[in-house]
């Protein structure tokens, strides 16, 4: 039979994902309606030069990964690379210019031509928000506690969260200046991309992947101290903001982000289940100017990336979380199913965890059900057990089975659970 792949980067979603993609989905309308956000749909095409002006003409993103083409008119479109932009797009025919908050959350695909690995698609799917219109060290903490409440809400607790700040546009000349004459002298160890983002862009070296460049960015000047004070207090404000809320981060100090419409905070957040080189979400304040505007519009958000929450909860079922039950009951009749859960229950007061099945379903399902729990014996009861007062425990790894009283059912499993640990 001939096999029609998608084209690399993407995939089909069919209804055992699509079901986890909706909890997330649900989770995120939910959280983010208690903060006061309303959601807004833009389209999955803009006008290229939306992007080019407002994530920065020299990002990894503009310069090498949009997906852009030219429509019958001859117009330059481009499939969006990230929501920031469009939302802004959109909210700019609202007061946000007059200074008046707006709160969105948005969620669909977004595009990038990247090197598909695991993890990295090329149309990918964000869920994020944007707090549009004003600015203020408050707003900045909210949505991180927001992000933590929806992070929470799906599992991902353990996330860690690292933040940094990018100050103001006008503190990054002294900063910069420190950074070139660092990076200079190390140049020649460095990728090409980092030899031109010396000359063009110098930011943009603190977000290199490559290793060698790496470990040469670790030893980079903390550039903090030659921000303005201003920016320094705002920073300060987050990060008590953050302590008041009971909002666990790690500063660090050379945290830039991928984008260039950045400014104050900035943070990512990873996951031990899939490494700190593989964010789950990221973003931050930014001002974005958009097409024929001079005057850049302020806001604060995130986006995070639905399939890597969901390898992220997947990694974590594996990883043990979902330890396999020690054993599974089977009820066949519903006195049965009342024995079944007196029983399993007892045993999960001696310490088991037990999987049981406690509607009626076919026995077909039921063992279905206990294959499922990775619990090494099913425990069968059915009618005739119930008139013999006896049960039938099942080796689920090599289909035996045998039958013993009732009375003994307590006692066996315990006895067997305990050899299987
Ligand atoms: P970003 O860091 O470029 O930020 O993307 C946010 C998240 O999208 C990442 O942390 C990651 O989980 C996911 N993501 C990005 N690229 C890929 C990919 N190729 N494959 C799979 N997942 C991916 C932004 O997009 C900003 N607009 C976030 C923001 C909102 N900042 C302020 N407001």
């Amino acid at each position: 039979m001939a096999t029609y792949a998608p084209p690399p980067g993407t995939a089909d979603i069919f209804e055992d994902e699509a079901s986890e993609w909706r909890c997330l989905e649900s989770a995120a309308r939910e959280v983010f309606s208690h903060y006061g956000y309303g959601e807004l749909r833009t389209p999955v095409f803009e006008y290229t030069e939306l992007f080019q002006r407002g994530l920065g003409g020299e990002t990894e993103v503009v310069q090498k990964e949009m997906y852009t083409f030219a429509d019958r008119g001859g117009r330059s479109l481009t499939l969006r690379p990230e929501g920031t932009a469009g939302v802004m797009r959109a909210l700019s025919n609202t007061d946000v210019l007059n200074g008046v908050e707006q709160r969105v959350y948005y969620m669909g695909p977004m595009f990038r031509g990247e090197r598909p690995a695991a993890g990295r698609r090329r149309q990918f799917h964000q869920i994020g928000v944007e707090n549009v219109g004003r600015c203020a060290p408050l707003l900045d903490a909210e949505c991180l506690a927001m992000l933590r409440a929806f992070l929470k809400r799906i599992g991902l607790d353990d996330a860690e969260l690292v933040i940094n700040t990018r100050g103001v546009r006008e503190d990054r000349p002294a900063a910069e200046k420190v950074l070139r004459e660092y990076f200079s002298q190390h140049i020649g160890e460095m990728c090409d991309d980092c030899r031109t983002r010396l000359e063009r862009n110098i930011w943009r070296i603190l977000d290199c992947k490559q290793e060698g460049c790496g470990k040469i960015i670790a030893g980079a000047p903390e550039y903090l101290k030659y921000f303005s004070q201003e920016s320094r207090d705002y920073f300060d404000q987050v990060c008590r903001a953050l302590d008041a809320l009971g909002v666990k981060y790690r500063v660090e100090p050379r945290l830039v982000r991928g984008l260039d419409y950045y400014v104050h905070t900035v943070f990512e957040l990873t996951h031990p289940a899939l490494g700190a080189q593989t964010a789950i979400a990221g973003g931050g304040r930014y001002e974005l100017f958009l097409p024929g505007q001079n005057r850049p519009v302020p806001g604060v958000g995130f986006a995070a990336g639905v399939e890597r929450l969901l390898l992220a909860r997947q990694a974590l079922e594996k990883s043990g979380t979902a330890e396999p039950a020690a054993a599974y009951f089977v009820g066949l009749t519903p006195k049965m199913r009342i024995a079944n859960l007196a029983l399993a229950n007892k045993l999960r007061e001696a310490g088991l965890k037990i999987a049981l099945e406690l509607e009626e379903r076919s026995f077909k399902a039921q063992l279905r059900g206990a294959n499922k729990s990775g619990a090494k014996f099913a425990v069968i009861r059915g009618e005739s057990e119930a008139e013999k007062g006896t049960a039938v425990v099942k080796n689920m790894a090599d289909g035996s089975q045998c039958e013993m009283p009732e009375a003994e059912l307590f006692e066996y499993v315990l006895r067997n659970a305990a050899q299987i640990e």
